[in-house]
């Protein structure tokens, strides 16, 4: 199999953006560490938020220079809407399209509302993508030691056939390029996204430790030590294997649990949880799920906020909040 090119720091030019201003629409997890990287690699930046809103005085306590939305897209050559995505197709008609101009990128940090047609930016902007992979605070403390995390890029529009390198600039000012990125489209970070969400990071994983907890819980063994199986040791697990893969997580751990992991992880995991995946990817490609969240997000969050409560009464939370008060101190 032939493995698409890595862009590292060597394929970025910051002196690109010498010239620019970008604003960054928000202040929430991204945008914070957005900001925070470009003007810590000397890219001028401004933070453009609504008024009243609750994060002015930290994005201001941070060193920002904050101003209203309006004014960020007139002064700013690249855009970096940052905002929740349920949230973004209103804003974008109620106060930022009205603003844009002829040869200016607005950049996402997930494709979803450009792929799902929810945000239609005239076609005299560039459009495009720097997708981290991970959290915005971890986008921020890696970059203040000096690292980053990997991510992905895409262009979905370049009316001024230069928005690759611009975009590359951007990644490497914000610390992506210094680990690695992969060049993708906004239909493919989009869907692997969800589907990544949904089929592991926070829908399979979390059920299952659920899951097995509760099933060691209903044949009477300790919570605590449940607790330490089920849900602690996962993190030991992932750091063996997140650098060095399978193969190398074999081989240190015991043979019986090698031997156990894999044929009962078979039984688990099999053609039939693989129909079940198949499905989820299918109404992400289909757009079913997006359908059903539209409609979910337009009704006020009603199902959001009942499996919410739902989730809060999961017999692991409450051993969960006592083990890591007892263990760490954490509330
Ligand atoms: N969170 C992640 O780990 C992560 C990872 C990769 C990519 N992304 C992507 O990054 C983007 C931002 O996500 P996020 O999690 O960082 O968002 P977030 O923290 O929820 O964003 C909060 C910020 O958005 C502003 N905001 C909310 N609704 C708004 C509206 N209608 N108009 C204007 N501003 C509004 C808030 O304004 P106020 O200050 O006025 O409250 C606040 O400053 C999304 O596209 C997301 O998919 C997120």
């Amino acid at each position: 199999m032939k493995f698409p090119p890595i862009y590292k720091d060597d394929s970025a030019d910051l002196k690109l953006l010498k010239k620019m201003t970008i604003a960054v629409i928000g202040y929430g997890n991204q945008a914070r560490a957005h900001v925070l990287n470009l003007m810590d690699s000397n890219i001028q930046a401004v933070v453009g938020l609504r008024e009243n809103s609750p994060n002015k005085g930290k994005a201001e306590s941070d060193g920002c220079r904050v101003c209203s939305i309006e004014d960020a897209i007139k002064i700013s050559d690249i855009i970096a809407l940052l905002i929740p995505d349920q949230e973004m197709s209103a804003a974008f008609t109620s106060y930022i399209a009205q603003y844009l101009r002829k040869g200016q990128y607005l950049l996402f940090a997930h494709g979803y509302n450009i792929h799902y047609g929810t945000v239609n930016p005239p076609e005299y902007v560039n459009v495009i993508l720097a997708a981290p992979s991970g959290a915005g605070t971890e986008l921020r403390k890696k970059y203040k030691e000096g690292s980053g995390i990997p991510g992905v890029f895409a262009v979905n529009q370049d009316p001024s056939g230069n928005s690759k390198e611009v975009l590359l600039a951007y990644s490497k000012a914000i610390g992506l390029t210094r680990i690695g990125m992969v060049e993708t489209t906004f239909k493919e970070e989009t869907e692997t996204d969800l589907f990544g969400e949904q089929a592991l990071l926070t829908g399979g994983i979390p059920k299952l430790i659920q899951s097995s907890y509760k099933v060691l819980l209903e044949r009477k063994y300790n919570p605590a030590v449940a607790w330490l199986v089920c849900y602690y040791e996962l993190k030991t697990i992932v750091d063996v294997f997140h650098k060095k893969g399978f193969e190398y997580l074999g081989k240190v751990i015991s043979d019986t649990a090698e031997y156990g992991g894999i044929t009962r992880g078979n039984l688990l995991v099999n053609e039939s949880a693989e129909k079940e995946l198949k499905a989820i990817l299918s109404e992400i490609e289909t757009g079913k799920f997006h359908k059903e969240w539209m409609q979910e997000t337009q009704d006020g969050l009603p199902h959001l906020k009942s499996l919410r409560d739902k989730e809060a009464l999961d017999p692991l939370e409450e051993i969960g909040k006592y083990m890591l008060e007892e263990l760490f101190g954490e509330k």
